[in-house]
């Protein structure tokens, strides 16, 4: 049948049909496919211009300068910043560290995040924490309702630095309501950190007009190359981090007791850089030029609409907001009685899905609800209505074939403890 997702599906090499045919890739909220023109992009720097950036004089090297900072201002455009205000890095989780580092924390600090963040949100100020003695409070989110802004201001009374929080969960696919939220606490004093790494690949974003502090966000979950992300930092915000790691490309000069920092962002960019995924990158945003978001938006209600199906079947239980329209591009459950490894590994053979299973890099969130993990399928602009049935029904023949486990023992918690908790 076919699909508003077909106009895309040609461009992306890994879903050529392969054996038995094209895997259904249902896992783009770790990593998105890489369309044509993205590996073009890399190709070109490595085959024509394969120099180093911001060093050498010669023709090769000049060119790859120039085509980081032309990718600069292709993110700037993209993402309505300023490119003087985006630093490239790795990935979400180096952006925020660096912040996180950066910010010239003291003891008594206090950082807020939600009680759903990747451990990328969370690990950082955890060992904040225990070496500076910064503050660390959590803010539990409603389960089955949207976020609390009440609840929000009432907390924000006590002194805050940071409120560092997703934007849209990885775990559930809810969206946080940004502005508000910036809002609230930049009138409450605090600074506001974004993790917009599940947002970026779905919204058009004005980052400027946001007027969020910093957001971090992984370009490798927008059609980029693997290991590449950003963080923007709004007007004056970034002079005030110290980089995260210094060295090559980050200094004016130096002499035997002292350098001279360069000018933000080239003093967070130390050593030499992924020149092919900066370029890649670059392509990649281009290429989501050419998307209605409004449309891709729509595209997900449908998919989602069929992954509801699956909630239907005995044992299924979602974990998320009830209203498929509040879930974005993640449908998340747990089938009682089954572990979610084996869950995709039966959907892996069986059905040739590909899906994401165990704790989705939010232990925190798990452990305190006794569960071992959960089941996620995640959709993009390439996935079709025919791959979410396909993976609607690996799960409920799975279901029929687990059916006597949930008989034999009803369950007394979502999923029964088991000694084999991988922990990943
Ligand atoms: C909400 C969220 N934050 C942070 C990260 C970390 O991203 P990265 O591994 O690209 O640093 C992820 C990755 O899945 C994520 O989903």
């Amino acid at each position: 049948m076919s699909s508003w997702a077909d106009q895309w599906r040609k461009d992306f090499p890994a879903l050529r049909p392969r054996g038995k045919g094209a895997a259904g890739y249902l896992d783009s909220a770790c990593l998105t496919l890489v369309p044509r023109p993205v590996l073009d992009a890399m190709e070109g720097y490595y085959a024509d211009t394969p120099g180093c950036g911001g060093r050498s004089v010669h023709r090769w090297s000049t060119a790859v300068t120039e085509a980081v900072e032309v990718a600069r201002e292709e993110f700037g455009r993209y993402f309505g910043a300023d490119p003087a205000h985006l630093v490239t890095l790795r990935n979400t989780t180096e952006a925020i560290n660096l912040v996180g580092r950066g910010l010239g924390l003291r003891k008594g600090d206090r950082v807020l995040v939600t009680d759903q963040e990747h451990n990328s949100n969370l690990v950082i100020w955890q060992v904040l924490a225990r070496t500076l003695g910064i503050r660390l409070d959590v803010l539990p989110l409603p389960e089955d309702r949207a976020f609390d802004l009440d609840a929000y201001r009432r907390n924000l009374a006590r002194p805050t630095r940071l409120v560092s929080v997703f934007h849209s969960s990885n775990l559930d696919g809810r969206t946080l309501p940004a502005r508000e939220l910036v809002e609230i606490a930049h009138e409450a004093g605090a600074e506001v950190l974004l993790d917009g790494s599940q947002y970026a690949p779905h919204e058009r974003l004005d980052l400027t007009q946001l007027g969020v502090d910093y957001y971090a966000l992984s370009l490798h979950k927008m059609l980029g190359p693997s290991g590449t992300g950003l963080l923007y930092g709004a007007p004056g915000k970034l002079e005030r981090l110290a980089p995260l790691v210094v060295g090559g490309e980050t200094v004016a000069w130096t002499d035997y007791r002292d350098h001279e920092p360069l000018p933000v962002p080239a003093r967070f960019e130390a050593g030499l850089q992924n020149y092919a995924g900066i370029v890649g990158a670059r392509a990649a945003v281009q290429y989501l030029g050419k998307v209605d978001m409004d449309e891709l938006r729509d595209h997900m209600v449908r998919l989602q609409r069929i992954a509801a199906d699956t909630l239907s079947t005995e044992g299924v239980r979602l974990l998320g907001l009830p209203d498929h329209r509040a879930r974005g591009s993640i449908f998340s459950f747990i089938l009682e009685g089954v572990d979610a490894h084996d869950v995709a590994l039966f959907l892996d053979e069986g059905y040739d899905t590909l899906v994401r299973s165990g704790m989705n890099c939010v232990h925190s969130w798990y452990r305190a609800r006794g569960l071992d993990g959960s089941v996620r399928a995640s959709f993009y602009l390439y996935t079709t209505e025919d791959e979410v049935r396909r993976f609607r029904d690996g799960v409920a023949e799975l279901a029929r074939l687990t059916q006597g486990r949930r008989k034999a023992s009803p369950p007394t918690r979502a999923v029964p403890q088991r000694k084999r908790v991988r922990a990943r």
